[in-house]
C-alpha cells in the first residue's frame, strides 16, 4: 500500500541555521526504506504558532497520509510540539504514542520524559516523534507496520472529506 509522508523538523537550532537538521533525513530515509513516499519536508522553530500553522497547512491540502514530527517533545522550557500537534487534532490515538513509550522505555528509561501525542484530523495521521535521528527512527520504527492499516481505515471514514471531517450527528 502507498502512503504519503510528510516530515516536520521542530528545532529552534536547525531553523536558525546552527545545527544541521539530522533527524529529517533519518525518517525519510526510513519512509524510503520501507517503499513509501516522502511528499514533503519542513523545518520549524520551537514555537507553538510556527508547529500549528505547518501541520494544518499540511492537512488542509490533502498532501500526505501521515505527518510525522521530530523534536519538541520533552521538557526543556520551548518543547511544544505536542500543545501545538493537540491544538489541531480532532481525535486523539493515544494507543500509538504508548507504544512508542512502552518499546522505548526498554531502550532508554529517558522514554518516559517524550510527551509525544498521536492522533487524527480529517484523514491525516499526526505522530510527534523524539528529536533526536536515533530516537526518532527507533519510535517511527515501532510504529510503522501498523501505519497501512491506519491510513485504509482512514481513507474509508465517510466523515472525512479533503482533510476536513464533517461529522453528522443523527
Ligand atoms: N526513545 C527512544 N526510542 N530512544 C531514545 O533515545 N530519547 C528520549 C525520549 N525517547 C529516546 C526516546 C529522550 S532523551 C527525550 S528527552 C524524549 O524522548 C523527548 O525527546 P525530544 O525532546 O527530543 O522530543
Amino acid at each position: 500500500m502507498s502512503l504519503r509522508f510528510a516530515i516536520l523538523t521542530v528545532s529552534d537550532r536547525s531553523f536558525h541555521g546552527q545545527r544541521e537538521d539530522k533527524a529529517g533525513p533519518a525518517l525519510a530515509d526510513a519512509v524510503a526504506q520501507r517503499g513509501w513516499q516522502v511528499v514533503a519536508r519542513g523545518v520549524v522553530p520551537d514555537d507553538f504558532a510556527a508547529i500549528r500553522a505547518a501541520l494544518l497547512a499540511w492537512c488542509d491540502q490533502d498532501e500526505a497520509d501521515v505527518i510525522l514530527t521530530t523534536g519538541g517533545t520533552g521538557f526543556a522550557p520551548r518543547d511544544v510540539t505536542p500543545e501545538a500537534t493537540r491544538s489541531i487534532l480532532e481525535r486523539e490515538a493515544p494507543g500509538l504514542a504508548e507504544a512508542m513509550r512502552a518499546a522505548s522505555l526498554r531502550i532508554t528509561p529517558h522514554a518516559m520524559l517524550s510527551r509525544a501525542v498521536a492522533g487524527i484530523r480529517g484523514r491525516v495521521l499526526i505522530v510527534n516523534l523524539p528529536g533526536s535521528p536515533k530516537a526518532a527512527v527507533e519510535n517511527f520504527a515501532v510504529i510503522a507496520d501498523v501505519l497501512p492499516h491506519a491510513v485504509q481505515l482512514l481513507r474509508e471514514a465517510p466523515d472525512a472529506e479533503q482533510g476536513h471531517a464533517h461529522p453528522h450527528h443523527g
